[in-house]
């Protein structure tokens, strides 16, 4: 049921409009202002008097968590913590009966993940799950769920799942700030307008090809490739070297923009393929800055910038273009365009994109 698509991870991309429109379905009223997630089993009192937030997922879930960190920091004034499922379990973790903790996961039967989520219950953390599968482990030990509704992912590289959980995510930031007194009502409407204008604009994006080919004849004999992101696109840089790691089987790392001149530039020359995220947002003029560093230095340069802006084509190589939206939502746009990167790079090589080597779909041992 590849629907006519060659992969059913080129299918998963191409859904994501439809999927995200599920997630925020009967949840979102612009009107009010507010998210409606139904009964979830928390008093509105205790999601006041939090004490902090801890995010525990693995892989892409990870990311996901990391992007919520910004964003709920920001929108609900609670300190957010995020940790690999795998560290958490083996640390002596700060937990308290006013602690938030939200495993994230879309199969909902991580190993690793549903351990550091019991660890955490134990110490008296109360639990709110973010999973896609329906009644999975995760989903029934939490004292709450948030389904994603991304229907039944095949390919083995996440995607849907991804993007459902960003949706969620900004969702719950807004409904924790409405709760918390820390948004108001008409912020809350900007917001959530903005996330309900995503599926529409991704449709949009979704029908560019022609750029990924081009990458795809130029780059896909690389030995190693480096993505640099800031901000809220720093999880998604290294969201995009997960992808072309896992089914291009090159070597990619994600890195934080600002943390180029610590190390990494030492690997810059003409051979480097640099992938920069560098839309207009609040640090716009500082990874600009990287891309002046890395041209300078010989580097191959594919930016993701916003549509229109001439100044980075100046310096990129090749240009890969997002609408102007607001900065929340940046990293759902952003994050389809380093999927379409690495699929293209990886179909064009010829290897399995739905079943990579070594890869399985869910890892529910240790
Ligand atoms: O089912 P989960 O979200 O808990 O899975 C976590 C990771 O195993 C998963 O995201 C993995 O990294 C994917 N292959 C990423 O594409």
């Amino acid at each position: 049921e590849k629907q006519g698509y060659k992969h059913f991870m080129l299918k998963e991309i191409h859904e994501q409009p439809a999927r995200i429109t599920d997630a925020l379905r009967g949840r979102v009223s612009v009107d009010r202002g507010d998210v409606d997630f139904g009964e979830m089993g928390f008093d509105e009192e205790w999601i006041k008097g939090l004490d902090k937030i801890v995010f525990v997922a693995c892989g892409t879930s990870y990311y996901a968590a990391q992007v919520a960190k910004y964003t709920i920091e920001e929108l609900a004034r609670v300190p957010v913590e995020v940790d690999l499922a795998s560290e958490f379990r083996y640390r002596n973790p700060l937990i308290t009966e006013n602690t938030l903790c939200i495993p994230v996961s879309q199969s909902g039967e991580t190993a690793d993940t549903l351990a550091a989520m019991r660890q955490a219950s134990e110490l008296g953390a109360k639990c709110l799950a973010i999973c896609n599968v329906i009644e999975s482990t995760i989903a029934r030990e939490a004292e709450g769920v948030v389904y994603t509704q991304a229907g039944p992912e095949i390919g083995v590289a996440s995607t849907k799942a991804f993007t459902t959980q960003l949706a969620v995510v900004s969702m719950l930031a807004v409904w924790l700030g409405r709760r918390r007194g820390t948004l108001d009502a008409e912020e809350a409407r900007e917001i959530l307008q903005a996330l309900r204008d995503v599926p529409g604009t991704m449709d949009k994006m979704l029908h560019e090809k022609a750029i990924y080919k081009h990458i795809a004849y130029n780059y896909s004999d690389v030995n190693s490739c480096l993505y640099l992101g800031r901000g809220n696109l720093y999880p998604i840089a290294c969201e995009g070297a997960l992808k072309l790691k896992e089914i291009s089987y090159i070597h990619a790392e994600g890195y934080a923009a600002g943390e180029m001149k610590h190390g990494p530039i030492a690997l810059i020359d003409e051979n480097l393929p640099v992938v920069i995220l560098v839309p207009k947002n609040r640090v716009y003029e500082k990874v600009f800055s990287n891309l002046e560093e890395v041209k300078a230095r010989q580097g191959q340069l594919i930016a993701l910038a916003t549509e229109g802006d001439n100044g980075v084509r100046d310096f990129a190589d090749v240009v890969l273009e997002i609408p102007d939206v607001p900065e929340y939502i940046q990293p759902l746009l952003s994050v389809v365009v380093m999927q379409l990167l690495a699929y293209h790079v990886a179909d064009f090589k010829g290897t399995d994109v739905d079943q990579p080597r070594n890869l399985a779909k869910s890892v529910t041992v240790e």
